[in-house]
């Protein structure tokens, strides 16, 4: 079920950094459904265009590490250049794994913040010039871990905090002519990221029952509110975060099990 007309992001040009795979992949084929021209990037190119053939034709599949401020500048020009100035940028490229941080290596920590933080502003940054204005729409994928303190997440929660960070900064500089808004999944089924950090049915099962929806979301639910994001429908919103997480921010819903008293 959808709220958007079917042309919706017709004549609109997207592209999705970190798009050829999983949450971001989803975000991507829902613009496309909605009649957009779509262009994803990652680092691998064969992933890239098997990416891009599962979104139909037209779409572009192009490999460039987000790490890599040329890389990625030159990527989305090739995208401007062959499918128009760029009405949506979507930020989403992320690596992850659970590691304590006192066992950590520097390189480890700096490898996710260079990924995650150095990697959005690379995408923002190196799209600024190559947007459609006003109206363009940039939509940073962030986590619940940019606020809530996680054990083995060091990494992670210090770059995705500096991404909401960056989101609001942004917003402040580049309105009006463009919106900054950022999106905060929840555990998303079916993805590299949860496989990474709940990779077995014990952790899964217990995990369930904390979520206020009582599930993990779908990838489509993470898409809807991207288009949401970017359609005239947010032509007032700029420099929030969106959590698509199911109640997850709230804290722990077993709690809400009265049966055991108050814990
Ligand atoms: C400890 C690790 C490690 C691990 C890598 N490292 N994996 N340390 N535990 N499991 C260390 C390495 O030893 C190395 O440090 C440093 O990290 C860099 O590793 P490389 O393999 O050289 O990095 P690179 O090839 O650039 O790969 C980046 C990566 C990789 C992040 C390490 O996992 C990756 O490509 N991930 C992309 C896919 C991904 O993670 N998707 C999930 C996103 S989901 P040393 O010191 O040895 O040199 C997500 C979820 C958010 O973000 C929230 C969900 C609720
Ligand atoms: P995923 O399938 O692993 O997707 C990561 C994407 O980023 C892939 O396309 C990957 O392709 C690309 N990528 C990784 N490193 C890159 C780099 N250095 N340069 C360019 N591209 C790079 O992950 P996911 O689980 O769907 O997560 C997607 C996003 O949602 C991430 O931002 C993540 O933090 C966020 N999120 C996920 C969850 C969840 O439940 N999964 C929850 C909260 C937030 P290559 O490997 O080919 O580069």
């Amino acid at each position: 079920m959808s709220a958007f007309d079917d042309d919706l992001m017709a004549d609109r040009t997207v592209f999705v950094a970190g798009g050829t795979s999983g949450i971001n992949l989803g975000i991507a084929r829902r613009f496309a459904q909605l009649g957009a021209r779509v262009a994803v990037a990652g680092r691998n190119p064969e992933k890239a265009k098997t990416a891009a053939d599962s979104i139909g034709p037209g779409a572009l599949g192009l490999s460039a590490d987000v790490r890599d401020y040329e890389a990625i500048r030159g990527a989305m020009e090739q995208v401007a250049a062959e499918l128009g100035p760029l009405d949506v940028v979507v930020s989403g490229a992320a690596g992850n794994f659970l590691a304590p941080a006192a066992k950590m290596s520097a390189n480890a920590f700096r490898t996710v913040v260079d990924i995650d933080l150095n990697g959005t502003f690379n995408v923002f940054r190196g799209c600024y010039d190559l947007l459609r204005t006003p109206g363009a729409s940039l939509i940073a994928i962030t986590a619940g871990q940019a606020v809530n303190a996680m054990p083995m997440q060091a990494h992670a929660c210090a770059a995705k905090a500096g991404i909401n960070q960056l989101v609001r900064v942004l917003a402040m500089e580049w309105g009006p002519d463009v919106r900054v808004n950022g999106i905060s999944p929840g555990p998303i089924a079916g993805t590299e990221g949860m496989a990474r950090l709940a990779p077995d049915d014990s952790t899964r099962a217990a995990h369930y029952a904390r979520i206020p929806m009582k599930r993990w979301g779908e990838i489509e639910e993470v898409a809807e509110a991207a288009v949401f994001l970017s359609s005239p429908s947010a032509s007032y919103v700029s420099g929030t975060i969106l959590d698509v997480d199911g109640g997850s921010q709230l804290g722990d819903a077993t709690r809400n099990d009265t049966s055991k008293g108050l814990a």
